[in-house]
């Protein structure tokens, strides 16, 4: 019998003594049932780590919601490096300009979401009287001095931010939307027939708020 036959017997022994050995182990974690869960092989893949509602997050800083790392671009793709502040709503104005060419399509999509999103506050004709007001403090007027100081990219700002008691709109008005609506706006203040889309920059008084404002309407008006 040469060595080799007898290495390879061996080898083959030694296989099969590891495979009985292997199936021995495994089928003892076959042994579940009922509320019995048999024996656990590596425990850590059948006993998570649980964690609670509301519990602090082990693995930001301050236990909060990891926030996404600077310049992340939103998942609109649009990026807009602009806060909610004044500084940045007058940064928006002087920095930004509406890509969109004032075609009779352009305004017509921009009239579509005014209507839908800015019309019950503001009114259908800019003018702050909106169905809500009673109910909602009355905005100043679009087609006033003040709204038509703003430039383009102001506006843009206004209603992706807010401003003061108005509530951002860039949920309800995309990106893209919103440059409709400068358009739109700038025909209800009758700019656009005469071309001065852009209006002076600068930096406007705050809005006046209309007569029957905030303290009435919020608490009051049913
Ligand atoms: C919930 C009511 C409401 C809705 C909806 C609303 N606005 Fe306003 N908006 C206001 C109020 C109130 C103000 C005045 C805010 C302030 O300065 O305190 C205002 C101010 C503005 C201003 C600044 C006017 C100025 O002279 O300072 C612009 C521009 C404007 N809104 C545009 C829009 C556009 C465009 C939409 C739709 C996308 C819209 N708003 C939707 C309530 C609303």
């Amino acid at each position: 019998m040469s060595t080799s036959t007898l290495n390879n017997r061996n080898r083959a022994r030694s296989l099969a003594v590891i495979a009985m050995a292997s199936a021995l182990v495994f089928t003892t974690a076959c042994g579940a049932e009922g509320d019995r869960p048999g024996w656990k092989f590596l425990p850590g893949m059948m006993e998570s780590v649980p964690h609670d509602t509301f519990e602090a997050n082990p693995v930001s800083e301050n236990g909060g919601m990891l926030l996404p790392p600077e310049g992340t671009i939103p998942v609109s793709g649009v990026p807009f490096p602009y806060g909610n502040t004044e500084e940045d709503a007058i940064r928006a104005g002087l920095e930004l300009t509406n890509p969109m060419q004032p075609t009779p399509e352009n305004v017509a999509r921009g009239q579509h979401r005014y209507e839908a999103a800015c019309l019950v506050c503001h009114g259908v004709g800019g003018e702050g009287d909106g169905p809500i007001i009673g109910r909602f403090p009355n905005p100043a007027s679009l087609i006033a001095d003040h709204a038509k100081s703003y430039p383009d990219g102001r506006i843009y700002h206004v209603i992706t931010h807010g401003q003061g008691i108005m509530p951002a709109h860039a949920l309800q008005v995309l990106p893209e939307e919103r440059w409709a609506v400068v358009l739109y706006l700038r025909q209800l203040q009758g700019l656009l027939e005469s071309g001065a889309t852009e209006a002076a920059s600068g930096e406007p008084e705050p809005a006046p708020l209309a007569e029957d404002t905030a303290a009435d309407a919020i608490g009051g008006g049913q």
